[in-house]
């Protein structure tokens, strides 16, 4: 049976959610990323031009921190979801210390996020540019209605 992992990155629950939905549907392990430093209500403030957010994500060399994820884990996976927020418009930084650990290098990911409107279409982009390494597969942008049946079309795009 191929093994599956869903590695998600949430800090005010959306995408928690959401990774449990596909967990329930795929039967896949969830994994949560941590950061080093966890984000605080305070660090999540768009709307503050210096909180650790708007600093970090206005620095594309920024590597935030994360706490290691299973290396044994995720070789094992035949598949692995990647589950983020979306920051303007990319995916967090935490996602690129995550992928810059090489675990992921030829490994088919699908990713998916939550956002308040932003689509994926860019995130995904940038990471197909920035990661070639890796079998990146359809991505999908998932919100709080999130049903089995949207899961599962999502699922059948790789199958084509
Ligand atoms: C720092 C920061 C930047 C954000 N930037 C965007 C954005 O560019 N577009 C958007 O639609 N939502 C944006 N959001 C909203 C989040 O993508 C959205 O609330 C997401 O579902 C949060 O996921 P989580 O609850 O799993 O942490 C931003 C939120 C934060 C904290």
């Amino acid at each position: 049976m191929s093994k599956q992992v869903i590695l998600y990155f949430s800090n005010t629950g959306h995408t928690k959610a959401v990774a449990e939905k596909i967990a329930a549907v795929t039967g896949a392990q969830l994994v949560p990323i941590q950061a080093e430093q966890p984000y605080t209500a305070a660090d999540l403030d768009y709307n503050n031009p210096t909180s650790r957010t708007s600093l970090e994500t206005h620095d594309d060399t920024s590597r935030p921190g994360i706490v290691a994820p299973d290396k044994r884990l995720i070789a094992q996976a035949d598949t692995v979801y990647l589950g983020s927020p979306i920051w303007w418009g990319q995916v967090p930084h935490v996602i690129n210390t995550l992928l810059e650990t090489g675990y992921f290098r030829c490994k088919d990911v699908r990713q998916f996020c939550t956002s308040g409107e932003t689509p994926i279409d860019k995130s995904t982009a940038k990471l197909t540019t920035d990661y070639p390494a890796i079998n990146w597969g359809p991505s999908h942008r998932f919100t709080s209605a999130i049903t089995g049946q949207e899961v599962e079309a999502w699922l059948k795009q790789g199958n084509q």
